[in-house]
């Protein structure tokens, strides 16, 4: 996979997708859109892929948001236009399979929407993250408004879309922004780890497992709880689960194959 604004790569069924514009902080472009839904349709696809991880070249950024540049000159109905386009940020939200975002510097804005699309949230313990979009007389339009409180609560989400402030990667932890921190220079070999775990388990439990739990942010308490019976259920069906049962009672290591 070839991209003129993102890095592609795949090892031992791990994708990295990596932005990559980093004079420009990592800024989310149309062109980087763009690619990120075709890349997130090529990743889909592959069976060889069961886990993506999303981070940002260079040391400074994750992604700083927006590209602001794109901003200035564009009128309401091109933004309407741009914004009603499939989305990358649902795409990333309904993806099937575990997506962690690795943290590596600023995360703002749009970047930290797409953070808080992914499952996973690793931040290196430099990062920064916020939505300072309010500071340039706009919101979050990439689902901050309505995924941030559902994440960290009404109160704390109110307060970084208002006052559009940063918070450093431990206060971030502490308030469930992100789900772990962990020194600069082991974010990328720790990010490797847990990628590699959720690579080891079944890609139909997982599938249906964030299905599940993303259901509880839509339903209420009873038919979710119906529906996760139902994909308990759904698991029963799969050779994985046969695979994953047989290997417990065998004592031995489990080979989970997705299907
Ligand atoms: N869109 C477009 N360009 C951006 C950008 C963005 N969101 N964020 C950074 N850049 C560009 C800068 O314009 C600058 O370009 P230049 O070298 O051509 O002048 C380059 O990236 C480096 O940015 P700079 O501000 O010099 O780097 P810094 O390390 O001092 O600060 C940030 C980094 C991220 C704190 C700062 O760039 C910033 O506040 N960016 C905007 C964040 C934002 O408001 N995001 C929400 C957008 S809706």
């Amino acid at each position: 996979m070839s991209f003129e604004t993102l890095l592609v790569a795949v090892r031992d069924r791990v994708a990295t997708i990596t932005v990559n514009r980093p004079d420009k902080r990592n800024a989310l472009s149309a062109a980087v859109r763009r690619e990120l839904l075709q890349a997130l349709e090529a990743l889909r696809q592959d069976d060889e892929v069961r886990v993506v991880v999303f981070t940002g070249a260079g040391d400074k950024a994750f992604i700083a948001g927006a590209d602001i540049a794109e901003f200035a000159e564009r009128t309401p109905l091109e933004q309407r236009q741009a914004m009603d386009d499939r989305r990358p940020f649902d795409q990333v939200a309904a993806f099937p399979k575990p997506t962690i975002a690795m943290i590596n510097g600023y995360c703002l804005g749009g970047g930290c929407e797409l953070a808080i699309a992914c499952d996973l949230r690793v931040a290196a313990r430099s990062a920064r993250l916020g939505q300072p979009e309010i500071k340039l007389g706009i919101l979050p339009g990439g689902g901050g408004t309505q995924r941030l409180p559902r994440l960290v609560g009404f109160g704390r989400a109110m307060r970084l879309i208002l006052t559009g402030e940063m918070v450093g990667a431990e206060e971030a932890e502490r308030i469930g922004l992100v789900d772990l921190v962990v020194d600069d220079d082991a974010l990328a070999a720790r990010t490797r780890e847990l990628a590699a775990l959720l690579a080891s388990y079944s890609p139909v439990a997982l599938r249906l497992a964030k299905d599940a739990v993303r259901a509880a942010l839509e339903m209420p308490l009873s038919a979710g709880l119906r529906y996760e019976r139902e994909l308990f259920v759904t698991a029963f069906t799969s050779e994985d689960k046969q695979e994953g049962v047989r290997a417990f009672l065998e004592k031995r290591a489990p080979e989970f194959r997705g299907r």
